[in-house]
């Protein structure tokens, strides 16, 4: 590592000191009380991209959110990373909502869209490849290539959400009468707004 790498790497130190610092100005009690325990209400399932930080573009604070993230926001049925994730949050934290995010200008939706090849990650971007065949009816109708990519990005959030809808432990949450809902929503990148799909769904408001 060169001195100037570990220069920058020491400024993340730095900044870690300043921020706990400054919550712990607006809060002595901050991280005392986030010891004990969290209470996320949310669980958010988004993409690994450095441009889509859960916290920062929902205002969350920490403990307030449940996050996983994976290449291009993928819920595959036999990933146990994933329903980990989605169990500890269900069953243990009882969270009320699941977030599927993607965002528009994903790397790994467009990695599917194009067809272009990366070696083992292709591997998982079959996922998304899967995505396209089932709606390439209506993704190639669009009339320019942009907007078939977005098309694409949005339907990739609303399959991850039937994804998640159809785990097991989704669906026993729902038989227990456990008031969760599962949410598609869709960030831009180039404007820092997110934005619901119609894919919310429910005890009450079934797939
Ligand atoms: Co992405």
């Amino acid at each position: 590592m060169n001195p100037l790498q570990r220069r920058k790497l020491k400024k993340l130190f730095k900044n870690n000191k300043a921020w706990a610092q400054s919550m712990t100005q607006d809060d002595p009690g901050f991280f005392m009380k986030l010891a004990e325990f969290q209470h996320p209400e949310y669980l958010w399932i988004g993409c690994a991209d450095s441009r889509v930080p859960a916290n920062q573009i929902t205002g969350l604070n920490p403990g307030e959110i449940f996050v996983h993230r994976n290449i291009a926001n993928v819920v595959v049925h036999t990933d146990f990373n994933c329903l980990s994730v989605i169990q500890f949050a269900v069953e243990v934290l009882n969270v009320k909502h699941i977030i599927v995010c993607g965002h528009y200008g994903c790397a790994g939706v467009k990695a599917a869209f194009e067809g272009s090849e990366f070696g083992m990650i292709d591997n998982w971007v079959g996922h998304i490849k899967d995505v396209y065949r089932w709606h390439k009816a209506e993704i190639d109708a669009q009339p320019t290539e942009q907007e078939k990519f977005d098309l694409l990005c949005e339907k990739n959030v609303i399959e991850q959400v039937a994804n998640v809808c159809h785990t097991t432990i989704v669906r026993d949450a729902w038989k227990a009468k456990k008031d969760l809902t599962v949410h598609g929503w869709i960030y831009s990148i180039e404007n820092g707004l997110l934005k619901a799909l119609d894919a919310e769904v429910s005890a009450t408001n079934p797939v």
